[in-house]
C-alpha cells in the first residue's frame, strides 16, 4: 500500500516535495514533466526541476522522487531516458495524460491517447534505453475526448514493458471536473496485470478509502489534496488527527525559507501567496493570511508578517 505525490508543474516544486516528505506518508515522488523535443536535455536543465538527483535521487526526508519525460518521439525520448537515468533517476515516469493545448498541439500528453501504437512504442523504446534496474513507469488519462481507447492504452503501456500504470480516472476533455470517474480504474484493472495507480481527487482519508475500495487498487496518488491539506498523506498512514493552524504555521515559515533559498527571490512571495491561497480552503487563517499579503511584493515584508504570526 503506497502512497503518491503526484507530479503538479508549479504546485509540487522541489520545495514542495521536501516539505511534503518531511511531514510524511509518502513513499514517491514523481516530479513535474520535463518536455523532450528533438534534443538532449543537458545536465544543468534537468537538475534545476529535479534537484533531488544531486542527492541520490531522493528528498531530504529520503523519499525517491522519479523523473517524468514528455514528448511524443519515442527514439528522442528513449535517449533523454537513458541520459537522465545515468544522472541517478530511480524512475522515469511518462506522461500521457497533460491535457494543455500547447502540450497537445506538439503530440504530447494527453494526445498520445489517440495512438495506442505510438504510446506502445515509446514505452518499449524507452525500456530498451533504460537500465532494467530503474523502473519505466507511465501516467495516463482514461483518453483524450472519450473513454473508447482506454482499455487499449492500457494494454499498450503493460505491452511496451512499463512495471506499473498510474491513471487519473478522467479523460483530457473532462480537465479537472469532479467527480474523477474512478469505477474506471477496476475496468482497467481487469484488462492488464501490471500494477495500477489510482488517481484523482483523492482530498481526505475517506477518499482514499473509497478509491481504494471502488478500484481495487491498493497503491494511490494524491496532488492537489495534499498542497491544501498538507498532513493527508501522514492522517492516511497513522490515522492521525488532522493538522492545526498552529502546528502547520510553522511549516509555512519553513516553507518560505526554503523558497527563499532556492528560487528566484522576486518570485518567493508569490510561490507563498499561491500555497496559502490553496490552504485557505481547509484553513480560514491561511485565508486570513493570503488576503493580508496580497499586496506585499518585498520579501523581507513577507517574512515579517509571516513571523509575526
Ligand atoms: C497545477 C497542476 C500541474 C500538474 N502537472 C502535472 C505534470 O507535470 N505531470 C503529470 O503527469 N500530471 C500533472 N498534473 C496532474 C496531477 O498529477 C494529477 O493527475 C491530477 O491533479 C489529479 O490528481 P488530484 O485530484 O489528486 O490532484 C498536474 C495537475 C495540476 C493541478
Amino acid at each position: 500500500m503506497r502512497l503518491i505525490l503526484a507530479p503538479m508543474e508549479g504546485l509540487a516544486d522541489e520545495s514542495m516535495r521536501d516539505l511534503l516528505t518531511r511531514l510524511g506518508g509518502f513513499d514517491l515522488c514523481v516530479a513535474e514533466f520535463l518536455r523532450v523535443t528533438h534534443h538532449l536535455l543537458t545536465e544543468k536543465f534537468v537538475l534545476r526541476t529535479v534537484p533531488e538527483l544531486a542527492n541520490g535521487g531522493r528528498t531530504r526526508a529520503g523519499v525517491p522522487v522519479r523523473v517524468q519525460l514528455l514528448g511524443s518521439d519515442p527514439v528522442c525520448l528513449a535517449e533523454n531516458a537513458a541520459h537522465i537515468a545515468g544522472l541517478g533517476a530511480p524512475g522515469i515516469d511518462l506522461n500521457f495524460g497533460c491535457p494543455a493545448p500547447m502540450v497537445n498541439r506538439h503530440g504530447g500528453g494527453a494526445a498520445l491517447l489517440v495512438e495506442p501504437e505510438r504510446i506502445h512504442a515509446i514505452v518499449a523504446a524507452v525500456r530498451r534505453a533504460v537500465p532494467q534496474s530503474v523502473p519505466v513507469t507511465a501516467k495516463m488519462r482514461l483518453g483524450l475526448e472519450n473513454t473508447e481507447l482506454t482499455l487499449d492504452c492500457a494494454r499498450a503501456v503493460e505491452a511496451g514493458g512499463a512495471s506499473e500504470l498510474t491513471v487519473h480516472a478522467r479523460t483530457g476533455a473532462d480537465r479537472y471536473r469532479p467527480p474523477a470517474r474512478w469505477e474506471w480504474l477496476a475496468r482497467i484493472r481487469e484488462e492488464v496485470k501490471l500494477p495500477l495507480v489510482a488517481n484523482g481527487d483523492v482530498w481526505t482519508p475517506q477518499d482514499w478509502e473509497r478509491i481504494r475500495r471502488v478500484s481495487g487498487c491498493a497503491d494511490v496518488m494524491t496532488g492537489r489534496g495534499a498542497i491544501t491539506r498538507p498532513d493527508l498523506a501522514r492522517r492516511i498512514k497513522t490515522g492521525a488527527t488532522a493538522m492545526t493552524w498552529p502546528e502547520l504555521l510553522p511549516w509555512v515559515v519553513d516553507f518560505y525559507a526554503l523558497l527563499r533559498a532556492r528560487m528566484d527571490l522576486r518570485h518567493a512571495p508569490g510561490r507563498l501567496k499561491q500555497w496559502l491561497g490553496m490552504l485557505g480552503s481547509a484553513y480560514p487563517e491561511a485565508e486570513t493570511l493570503h488576503r493580508a499579503l496580497r499586496v506585499e511584493r518585498d520579501p523581507d515584508a513577507v517574512e515579517k508578517m509571516l513571523e509575526g504570526r
